[in-house]
């Protein structure tokens, strides 16, 4: 990185880190110009953190800068990017103005404000460039706000054509026998989760490194499956991070893992492994793997020890498995989703959905359910579908993860929780307690029931 723009990072991020962001921007101002793609990613954490009520014209240049930087994520900043539009034009108008182009085009809304005015913009004549970035954005949301008459984009006609091929394509283990992994794959089928748009670039990291940090090394060249990949954001991230490892990525859905086999020809990763099937028959795929990953994917199963204990099975000698699963207290508020969708009678097609998100839309802020539109979930169908009427959801306290570990035969190497909580941690027991007692940890998050809203992630070794 360029020196002197690695000082001003430094700097704007200690007088970001003081709350003095009027100092802290201009010094990021400067590193940007000097070194892009270097400060780009600090600058967009804290763009996307700060609450602009103003619309400074330097923060927008800046903005649309980092919006096309490939060292970021764009999505990251379209709250920040949302707002800033907003700002600039609290009135609805028809403007031709690039950071509207940016916007519409790189990332997916994730305000309930901006969705209002991007339905308004979809009933007016518009110039065809924003008339075609519009049409972008409402496919990339799938029309959860409306905007069909906008057509879909060429683009994305051609992405569609071409996930339909790979889907048919796709190598299978067969058809599931469980019930529950049925409807499960009918659902993610019609609705491939996450969309997403383009990853941010990655520094080069070695993942077996990593794992002998954590005490668990393994033989190398690693084999790795990502076990519930949906649309392949995370084996196509570890493929970018470290080119030695042979990746198999596994999902019920074939429709999802097109969409990631598409996004990793595109980016170069053709070299992942796409697989069709269900993780009780992860034996079928031959080999052991030295690292298990699954993200967001056992507690959708009937009985999701069984689905662990696939996966543990599936582990070479002394592999990793880090898994991330549902807190009951972080998503208690889920339930009174599902109880108000029950009580509606709204199904998950895309009429219900659309009828469930206007009522919470609707709803005055404050209300339980209103906190749905913070979630960046909420904001297309396929999300707001994941979020709120999923067809299987178990939700769990860490010491009965703990015994569910353990019955696999798995032993804890770390929970992997953020600053925030581990923070909390230090101050409730002391900085010597051992961070690998779950029941310690389970007092900690019933003081703080939001503190693993982003789920439980643990990392845990096969026993020998
Ligand atoms: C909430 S999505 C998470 C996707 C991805 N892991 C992520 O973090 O973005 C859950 C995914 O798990 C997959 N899944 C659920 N049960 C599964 C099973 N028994 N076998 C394989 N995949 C499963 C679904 O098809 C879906 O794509």
């Amino acid at each position: 990185m360029h020196p002197e723009a690695a000082q001003l990072l430094a700097m704007a991020g200690e007088a970001a880190h003081q709350g003095r962001f009027g100092q802290a921007l201009p010094m990021l101002s400067h590193a940007l110009a000097l070194d892009l793609e270097g400060t780009a990613p600090a600058y967009a954490e804290l763009l996307a953190g700060l609450r602009l009520t103003g619309w400074p014209p330097q923060l927008e240049a800046d903005l649309a800068t980092c919006l096309h930087a490939g060292s970021v994520d764009p999505q990251s900043l379209a709250r920040a990017a949302a707002r800033m539009l907003l700002a600039k034009y609290p009135e609805p108008v028809v403007a031709e103005d690039p950071l509207w182009a940016a916007f519409l085009t790189r990332c997916i809304n994730v305000d309930p404000a901006m969705e209002a005015r991007l339905a308004w913009l979809a009933g007016q004549a518009l110039p065809a460039g924003l008339r075609e970035a519009l049409a972008a954005q409402a496919f990339a949301s799938e029309y959860v706000w409306g905007g069909e008459g906008l057509g879909v984009p060429p683009v994305a006609a051609t992405e569609i054509a071409e996930e339909r091929r790979l889907a048919a394509a796709m190598p299978s283990l067969g058809d599931s026998s469980d019930q529950i992994s049925r409807a499960v794959r009918i659902q993610y089928e019609a609705n491939p989760y996450p969309r997403w748009h383009a990853p941010a670039g990655r520094q080069p990291v070695s993942v077996a490194a990593h794992l002998a940090a954590l005490g668990a090394p393994q033989a190398e060249p690693l084999a790795v499956l990502v076990a519930g990949c949906g649309t392949g954001f995370e084996p196509i991230d570890l493929a970018r991070m470290d080119a030695s490892l042979a990746i198999t990525a596994l999902d019920l859905s074939a429709a999802s893992l097109a969409y990631g086999q598409r996004m990793a020809g595109a980016l170069g990763m053709g070299a992942i492994r796409f697989v069709q099937g269900d993780i009780l028959d992860a034996a079928k795929l031959g080999g052991r793997f030295g690292l298990v990953s699954s993200t967001g994917v056992l507690h959708h199963m009937e009985r999701p020890a069984d689905g662990l204990a696939a996966l543990a099975e599936a582990l070479a000698r002394g592999g990793v498995l880090r898994v991330a699963l549902y807190s009951e207290r972080a998503r208690a508020w889920v339930v009174e989703a599902h109880r108000a969708i029950a009580g509606h009678g709204w199904d998950a097609s895309p009429a219900g959905i659309r009828a469930f998100r206007a009522q919470v839309l609707a709803l005055p802020a404050g209300q339980p359910l209103a906190r749905l539109r913070e979630s960046d979930d909420f904001y297309t169908l396929s999300g707001c579908r994941d979020l709120c009427f999923h067809v299987r959801e178990h939700w769990y306290r860490l010491p009965a993860i703990g015994e569910m570990l353990a019955a696999a035969g798995l032993e804890l190497l770390m929970l992997d929780a953020p600053p925030e909580a581990q923070a909390r941690f230090a101050q409730a027991h002391g900085a010597a307690a051992d961070r690998r007692d779950l029941v310690l940890w389970d007092q900690v998050e019933a003081a703080h029931p939001q503190l693993f809203a982003g789920m439980f992630h643990l990392w845990c070794r096969k026993r020998d």
